[in-house]
């Protein structure tokens, strides 16, 4: 069993930083966790770090994960899933380290060592949302990535758009709706959804990947996209359709006291008939749907623009480590800010690492930048 102390960078001794690779989750990103587990993990530098792939369960119970790539990956028509086992891993704080403690009923729990750094890949609620880095400041553990509020904040559709309009950052027309007012007065979301004209989007306001996600074209078929919404939380938010094309910005924390470094822009087109809009099978499950092009072809204008823009939403909701933060260009050349992620999809294949490759940094070097930018943060008023 390895026991060293927390230090900044390099552990003493020459012992490799341990990196507990947090994924799956209780989110219905679940399965795009795993996938993204097994781009970190087969990319991950080995000789540099020592490795513990830990897997949340959809019930949201910790286990020991299998450090393989094939069996997180997307392989046909089935999805990855972390199954819950009679062995549960927990994070505790023992003796000043961070250690990983594994139980099992009737069985003495066992410590498997102290973690450096936790690199939690998990998207949506219970992950993105602050919680996981709430539980990870509680356990004084260091992780990769924005810390309680901005993962918040990011996390929330309508906190967000908040925040970047204070900012000054261009959002686009909506309005959030909470459970109470469609309980209540449903016909008066309905007239402030006509005002702000069709088509609209109507988003649940916490969720990801397109979930629950629909397009639509008249009050007609309002009430089943809210309710559809509502499965999967009960606070919406209902955007005006932006026409315009939808362009996406990798931001990466600086080092010590830097600006955070932006990637060229990158552009996503969505093969236009079989999908209305970037939903959630052209994201993940048609391979053809959508395309990812970096750079996007913009003028040199919109590019700096564009690189700004993201800089500043990072900023604005004071994000670290990592976020992609994503746009829709206007015909008439406005940039109006969508959302950003604080936990985008980082698969190798993903937007996000594939905009920093084309900007000169691969996939290897990017997790471990993330990992060092990590170890180099203390936890505490996050
Ligand atoms: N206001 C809007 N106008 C036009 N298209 C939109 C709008 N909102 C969302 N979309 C489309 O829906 C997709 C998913 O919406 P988004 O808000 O990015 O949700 P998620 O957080 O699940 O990615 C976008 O990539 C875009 O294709
Ligand atoms: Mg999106």
């Amino acid at each position: 069993m390895s026991h060293h102390k927390l230090t900044a960078a390099e552990p003493a001794g020459g012992a490799k930083p341990r990196v507990a690779v947090l994924f799956g989750g209780r989110s219905s990103e679940h399965a795009v966790s795993c996938v993204t587990a097994a781009g970190v993990l087969g990319a991950i530098n080995k000789d540099k770090y020592e490795v513990i792939p830990i897997g949340i369960a959809k019930t949201g119970q910790w286990v020991l994960a299998a450090d393989d790539t094939a069996q997180w990956s997307l392989s046909g028509t089935s999805l990855p899933e972390v199954v819950p086992s009679q062995q549960t891993v927990t994070l505790a704080q023992i003796g000043g380290e961070h250690q990983l403690i594994v139980a099992a009923p009737n069985e003495v729990p066992q410590e498997l060592g102290a973690v450096d750094v936790v690199f939690p890949l998990l998207h949506g609620p219970f992950g993105e949302d602050g919680t996981i880095q709430g539980l990870l400041e509680l356990s004084d553990t260091r992780y990769v990535g924005a810390g309680v509020l901005a993962s918040a904040v990011g996390m929330d559709k309508h906190y967000m758009k908040v925040v970047f309009a204070a900012a000054g950052l261009q959002v686009g027309p909506y309005i959030a709706v909470t459970d109470r007012q469609w309980q209540n007065d449903a016909e008066s979301v309905r007239k402030q959804v006509d005002r702000l004209g069709f088509p609209v989007f109507v988003k649940p306001a916490r969720a990801g990947s397109s979930m629950g996600i629909s397009k639509v074209d008249s009050l007609d078929g309002l009430d089943a996209a809210i309710e559809e919404a509502r499965r999967h939380d009960l606070k919406l938010v209902i955007e005006a359709g932006i026409v315009g094309r939808e362009i996406e910005c990798a931001v990466l924390e600086g080092r010590g006291a830097d600006a955070p470094r932006t990637s060229m822009p990158g552009e996503i087109s969505v093969a236009g008939g079989t999908h209305e809009f970037y939903d959630f099978t052209a994201k993940y499950v048609e391979d053809d749907a959508a395309a990812l092009s970096c750079p996007a072809d913009l003028p040199e204008e919109a590019i700096t623009r564009v690189r700004e823009l993201a800089a500043a939403a990072f900023d604005a909701v004071g994000a670290e480590g990592l976020s992609r933060v994503d746009f829709f260009y206007t015909p008439d050349g406005q940039l109006i800010i969508n959302e950003i992620n604080t936990m985008p999809g980082f698969t190798p294949k993903s937007m996000y690492p594939q905009m920093w490759a084309a900007s000169g940094l691969d996939y290897a070097d990017l997790i471990d930048e993330l990992i060092h930018l990590a170890l180099n943060r203390k936890t505490g008023l996050r």
